[in-house]
């Protein structure tokens, strides 16, 4: 069981009297947390990795150590396999423009991805002629459920990567990720897992789900915007090119040559997000404390509440599966009214922030959801069954006094 009340008390912003339910999009951060961002910057604010001086020694040594608790949280075998980034975006990016694609190669991925993990194989597909397969849910399609059996299909051998989402970011259904993962490697394809809505809600184990790349947002887990992480596989660092070249990179370089350092080293160039790393590993102290099953308990309890109290109102409409089959969040509409519409009202007559319209996720949007956009309810650790109780009032009050 959380101490609800106890974390509360850790997040300054809620002290504003503020229900935060879009935590899909990015989570609060804790005391602790900006407390250790803080202490970099009062205390050894240096760069990292190049001077020798003992504030950078310092600082180093924090980033490093923030590295490290990626490592564990994810159970990565080593430091080598995690790069620092800014958000799950760029993670998923970095592959994208990184692998040496080949006309014919192909990629699989499907309907209910972010924008994030389907523009890049889309500009891919343009670009270098590569096929692209997008998976649809099984029926009743709205539920957005994946079938492994689907992606028996869609995946041959010409299929050099697989790229899908852990859990979906409007439907909060969760990818049979294992079962995919082997057929994947059956046909020597590589698999790419957008973690963003699964790493900071359960414990995610890349060496469970045996993926290749696992993307993931550091924001929305607590950590501040700016810090995400990117997890290669060992054995496939040296088929990865770096995106990025410049300082920080090289081992060494001459009028007309260079050589990489080492992973990570030789895919972050520039200075990193120093601060925003070390609040990270913070963050992930943070919740290891209070513990990812504690989390993923209290979480399902609270969608539990929210589906069937939407699932109970007149006019309104879920989407997504039972309970049961999903994580964190659900997507709805009231009546005719748009979904900003309700979002705005949400915020000024009762002090809940939601988010309406696409989600970043217009194929699904346009073909699952089929409206313009849905609201869309995320709980985190500090929300509480009051919380969702003052949701669901309130939007029965709007379902009954202003929608169609
Ligand atoms: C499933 C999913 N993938 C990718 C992203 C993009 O994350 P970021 O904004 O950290 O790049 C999001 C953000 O909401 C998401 O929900």
């Amino acid at each position: 069981m959380l101490n609800v009340q106890k974390i509360r008390k850790d997040f300054p912003i809620l002290e504003k009297g503020v229900i935060y339910l879009d935590n899909t999009a990015s989570s609060l951060t804790p005391e602790p947390v900006l407390q250790k961002m803080l202490e970099f910057y009062r205390q050894y604010r240096a760069n990292v990795g190049r001077g020798i001086h003992s504030l950078s020694q310092k600082a180093s040594a924090e980033y490093e150590l923030a590295r490290a608790k990626v490592v564990d949280f994810i159970n990565a075998k080593s430091e080598t396999e995690i790069i620092m980034t800014r958000n799950t975006t760029e993670g998923i990016n970095l592959v994208a423009n990184s692998l040496n694609w080949k006309k014919g190669d192909k990629i699989v991925t499907s309907l209910i991805e972010h924008h994030s993990n389907f523009i890049p194989w889309i500009r891919l597909k343009n670009k270098h002629s590569v096929d692209l397969e997008i998976v649809k849910p099984k029926e009743p399609i709205v539920h957005g459920l994946l079938d492994p059996a689907d992606f028996e299909r869609a995946i041959d051998d010409k299929t050099k990567l697989v790229a899908i989402t852990h859990v979906s970011n409007v439907l909060g259904t969760i990818t049979p990720l294992k079962e995919i993962t082997e057929i994947a490697h059956e046909h020597g394809a590589y698999v790419l897992v957008d973690g963003a809505q699964s790493v900071p809600h359960m414990k995610v184990d890349v060496r469970k789900i045996k993926c290749d790349f696992l993307a993931f947002s550091g924001h929305k887990m607590c950590g501040p915007t700016g810090s995400s992480a990117l997890y290669i596989r060992e054995e496939l660092i040296d088929e990865v090119e770096p995106l990025f070249v410049g300082g920080g990179t090289i081992s060494d370089v001459g009028l007309d040559y260079y050589t990489f350092e080492k992973s990570p080293m030789r895919f972050e160039a520039g200075t990193p997000s120093v601060a925003e790393a070390i609040g990270f590993g913070a963050a992930i102290d943070y919740l290891r404390e209070i513990g990812m099953e504690n989390i993923e308990r209290h979480e399902r309890e609270l969608t539990k509440q929210m589906y069937e109290g939407f699932t109970g109102l007149p006019k309104v409409e879920v989407y997504g599966p039972e309970p049961e089959c999903r994580i964190g969040l659900i997507a709805f509409n009231v009546g005719d009214l748009n979904s900003h519409d309700v979002a705005l009202a949400l915020d000024v007559s009762a002090n809940i922030m939601v988010r309406s319209g696409h989600h970043c996720a217009l194929p699904l949007t346009k073909n699952i959801i089929r409206k313009p956009g849905s609201v869309r309810a995320s709980v985190y650790l500090y929300n509480t069954r009051d919380e969702v109780d003052k949701l669901v009032s309130t939007v029965g009050e709007i379902a009954e006094t202003i929608a169609k």
